[in-house]
This record gives C-alpha cells, structure tokens and sequence, in this order.
C-alpha cells in the first residue's frame, strides 16, 4: 500500500509545486536581494540577516499617478525586486499603470510571469491573444480585474476621455517585459532589414520609418 501511495504523493507535490509557483521553494524565511553583489545567482544573493529592516520590504512609488506624456501616453512603474529587495525569492511582485486619455500600454509578453489587472480608475479595453491566434478581449472598469496568461502577448487601451490607472500583479519577483514592437524595430544592434521586411511583407522604407519611430530618445 505505501509503497504505491508514496510515489503517488511525490508525483502529486511535484505537480503542484511545479504549476502553482514560478518561482523556487523558499529555503528561508527571507533572503533580501544584496542589489549590489557582483555574485551572479538565479534572483539575487540574499544580504547579512543582521542588516535586514523595514525599508527592504517597503515601497511608495505606486502611490501617485505616473507621467503619461510619452508617444504611447502610458506609464508603467514597477514594485519587482529591484525596487523591494525583501521580495527576493518570494515569486510576487506588482505594477501601476496609467494611461492618459487615448493612451496604449502597447503589445508586449511577460515571459517568468502571470499577470492580473484591478482597474484602480477609468476604463480599459484589454486582450491577450492565444497560442491558435485567438484574441480574447474584454472592457473592463473600475473595481474590476483581468487575467493574463504567463507568456502571451497582451495589451491595455485607455478608449475613455478620462485617465485610467491599474495595478498589475505578478507571480514572478521580476516578470521581464518584452514590447514586441521595440524588440523587434529597436534592439540593439539591430534586427536585420531583410528579416523584417521578409516577416511583416513589406519593403524596406517601412521598416526602416518604424525603426526610426521607436528609435530610443537621445
Ligand atoms: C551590515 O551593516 C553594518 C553596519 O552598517 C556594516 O558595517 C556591515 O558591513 C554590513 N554587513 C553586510 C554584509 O553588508
Ligand atoms: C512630462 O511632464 C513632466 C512634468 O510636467 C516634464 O518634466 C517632462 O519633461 C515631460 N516629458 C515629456 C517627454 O514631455
């Protein structure tokens, strides 16, 4: 009996230790993020326990409304590790977001993190779009959340003529955000012409007019 209940268990916590978190086990109670190690290691090394206070695990920049006179008209500011080092290890982390009237927080993927939305104010419409090409979109308003999926392209336009502010949350201590517009027109060096103009059927002056477009601000 045992012997067939206890792999059946192992399996079991594997399973869910392998789906419900993104990132590893804790083997601590805390490890605050040392920001300034020069030793490399999966998240950060963990600071002197003796050094550890209040402020590693606090936070305000998500209090006011960030700037939003950008070309996107939107601004994310972010609460990950390098901005709360005591979430190092934790696997959680949060964003604010505002938009300004007519404002995109455009396509892009979080490739270590689950997102979801609380709409703190105003009035979105959101979309993530499936592995089969499938977009699944919705409006959403104050007081309500949306959900997007570890990896998948996603983005949140303000279509109201008053501002709208949200709080992301991640299952990641650091989600990474990859814009697919500037990863692709502006990385650096930068994605070849021939494979852009081949991937999007265009000719090469469009390319290189979005290029220039998302070129960043000197
Ligand atoms: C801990 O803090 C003390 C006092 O500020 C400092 O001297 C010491 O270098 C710190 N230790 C580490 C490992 O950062
Ligand atoms: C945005 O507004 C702030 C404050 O009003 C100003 O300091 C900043 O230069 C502006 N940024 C842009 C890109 O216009």
């Amino acid at each position: 009996m045992a012997a067939v209940v206890v792999p059946l268990f192992v399996m079991m916590l594997a399973i869910v230790s392998g789906t419900a978190v993104a990132d590893p086990d804790l083997l601590q109670d805390v490890c605050v993020a040392d920001l300034t190690s020069g030793v490399k290691v999966n998240g950060f090394t963990c600071k002197d326990g003796a050094n550890i206070t209040a402020t590693d695990f606090f936070f305000d920049g998500l209090a006011k409304p960030g700037l939003t006179n950008n070309s996107m008209g939107s601004l994310v500011t972010a609460a990950n590790v390098q901005k709360i080092p005591g979430l190092n290890t934790l696997g959680v982390s949060l964003s604010r977001i505002d938009y300004a009237p007519g404002g995109l927080n455009p396509p892009h993927t979080h490739p270590r993190a689950t997102e979801m939305v609380f709409v703190l104010d105003g009035q979105l419409d959101v979309g993530f779009i499936t592995t089969s090409n499938v977009l699944i979109s919705k409006t959403i308003n104050k007081g309500e959340i949306f959900v997007f999926p570890r990896g998948l392209v996603h983005f949140q336009k303000n279509n109201g003529k008053v501002p709208a502010a949200v709080i992301a949350a991640f299952n990641s201590q650091l989600p990474g955000t990859q814009s697919i517009a500037t990863t692709l027109f502006a990385a650096s060096p930068p994605v070849p012409d021939n494979v852009l103009t081949k991937a999007f059927q265009v000719g090469t002056k469009e390319v290189d007019k979005i290029k220039s477009r998302l070129a960043p601000k000197k």
